[in-house]
């Protein structure tokens, strides 16, 4: 069966349809969807109802699947380990309130960010599945990296090129209060150092690299102007023309590149369900500075 790409929004964003998750892909559909997803960013694929072992699976085509190094929240799920669970709902079936720390942490991605970006070897890209999904908020936006790098003001631009900014995980509790990262997590998972300004491996287009939940340090900068870096830089990336807004359907899977956007999800009433299930694709190279 043929595939068809229909994009969603001009920056980025795009649907395809004539993919059947559930089965093992040839080289030429791969190829396409692979095409699609450089060319589109993120791209949604409608009507998946698959099983997490089926998510994994079609995950390894794209590369490996990470497994989350911090356990103590359960965010990592006890039953297929490359699952990381963006839910307020456990695996014993329990609504967990937003004061509860693992909700906490999964609250700073109400901001904007790019997943696993504090390891040495950031991710390639995220695969989310809908499982019960949120009408009364729950959007995930994302944003086009490259079109923010290219039209960034000279002011900032003069800011990022050829500087650093430090990526680390604990700084989420910083931002959220959820708890510390244990002395063994903390170990396992030291700040990163990466490039503010990227060059892509596959495209070889530049992005911006920031994250306001993890950049805690800017090269020659004291604490407070490196968040104020952070801020400005973030506040002009989060305008509509360079942003796709996702409105989930049940068992949408959506697949997007962590190494030219940003995204962050909008609130929802903590009363109602929602389950969404996520792969990370390991990076296997260091961020190159564009
Ligand atoms: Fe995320």
């Amino acid at each position: 069966m043929a595939i068809t790409v229909t994009p969603r929004h001009p920056a980025l964003g795009a649907e395809i349809r004539g993919v059947d998750m559930r089965r093992p892909i040839d080289p030429e559909t791969f190829k396409a969807v692979h095409d699609a997803w450089m060319k589109h960013l993120v791209v949604v694929f409608p009507d998946q109802p698959v099983s997490d072992q089926e998510h994994v699976a079609f995950t390894r085509h794209f590369g490996e699947p990470e497994i989350f190094h911090q356990t103590s929240l359960h965010l990592r799920s006890d039953r297929v380990k490359e699952i990381f669970l963006v839910s307020n709902v456990d695996e014993n079936d329990r609504l967990m309130a937003p004061a509860e720390p693992s909700q906490k942490q999964l609250s700073s991605a109400r901001q904007w960010h790019t997943d696993s970006s504090y390891r040495t070897m950031p991710s390639v890209g995220s695969l989310l599945h809908g499982i019960e999904i949120s009408r009364t908020g729950g959007i995930t936006q994302f944003i086009n990296m490259y079109m923010v790098y290219d039209e960034l003001p000279e002011g900032l631009r003069r800011q990022v090129e050829g500087r650093k900014a430090r990526h680390d995980f604990g700084m989420l509790h910083r931002l959220v209060g959820n708890p510390p990262p244990t002395k063994e997590e903390a170990a396992a998972m030291p700040p990163a150092w990466h490039p503010m300004v990227r060059r892509h491996p596959v495209t070889g287009r530049k992005s911006l690299y920031v994250s306001s939940i993890y950049n805690d340090a800017v090269e020659g900068l004291d604490e407070a102007a490196a968040r104020t870096l952070i801020e400005e830089l973030s506040e002009f990336a989060a305008q509509p023309k360079y942003m796709y807004r996702h409105v989930w359907e049940p068992h949408d899977v959506l697949m997007w590149d962590n190494r030219c956007t940003v995204h962050a999800v909008t609130p929802h009433d903590p009363a109602e369900r929602r389950v969404m299930h996520r792969t990370t694709i390991v990076g296997s190279e260091s961020v190159v500075a564009g």
